[in-house]
């Protein structure tokens, strides 16, 4: 009994082990983006041709122009900005949100995320998985952290008097983001509207109006 359990341990943090970006297997594998293998990830570029600057980015403590119709804006630092990442499992954003701005609800299917407020104030929230659907919120000042875990569909939006100014780090190199409305409303070609209005019981012009938006 013992034995098995020990066994079951070992499979369980196996499984977890590699449920995110997997261990990189050399000291760095710099993003070469000339490269046309295709694999899960991007090639590497000959380790002795590697400089300083591939494992830097600058910038970042300039604000992001938020004059968009959600009232945010986000800029990634993540592989493809950073090739240093390529296999790390790590990356981050910074986002700016103007007063009343969002950045609207969204997931990372590949990444949990840690955001720490550097200036403003913040609504936060994700929503656990159904059939519980439990919401998750919390205001937020300057010098909290919160964190979003792996694949459900979370929000921020500044309900400060200011400007608001979040830094998020991310568990993948590449964690990628399905935006809710965009997915569900603005896919190419779109979802069959029939199906939309099944989905949300809501009328066909509710659901045309929508995919016009997104
Ligand atoms: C910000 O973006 C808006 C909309 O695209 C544009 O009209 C405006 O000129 C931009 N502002 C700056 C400072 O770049």
């Amino acid at each position: 009994m013992g034995t098995y359990n020990i066994i079951l341990g070992f499979l369980l943090s196996f499984s977890l082990s590699v449920a995110t970006d997997h261990s990189p297997l050399q000291d760095f594998c710099v993003a070469d983006p000339e490269s046309r293998v295709l694999l899960n990830g991007l090639a590497c570029k000959d380790p002795k041709t590697v400089k300083a600057n591939d494992f830097s980015f600058g910038g970042l403590h300039l604000a992001a122009n938020t004059s968009n119709p959600i009232g945010s804006s986000v800029t990634p630092v993540t592989v493809s900005q950073l090739p240093g990442l390529n296999t790390l499992g790590i990356s981050l954003v910074r986002i700016d949100y103007a007063p009343s701005g969002i950045n609207p609800p969204h997931t990372h299917p590949r990444a949990s995320e840690i955001l720490t407020i550097l200036e403003g104030c913040l609504e936060v929230g994700f929503v656990t998985s159904s059939p519980e659907n439990r919401h998750i919120t919390k205001v937020l000042q300057k010098g909290d952290v919160f964190v979003f875990p792996i694949g459900l569909v979370h929000y921020q939006r500044n309900v400060g008097t200011g400007n608001a100014v979040a830094i998020a780090a991310l568990s993948s190199q590449n964690p990628g983001v399905v935006i809710i409305a965009s997915a569900v409303f603005g896919s190419r070609p779109s979802i069959g509207s029939e199906i939309l209005v099944k989905a949300l019981q809501v009328d066909q012009g509710v659901v045309n109006y929508l995919q016009s938006i997104f």
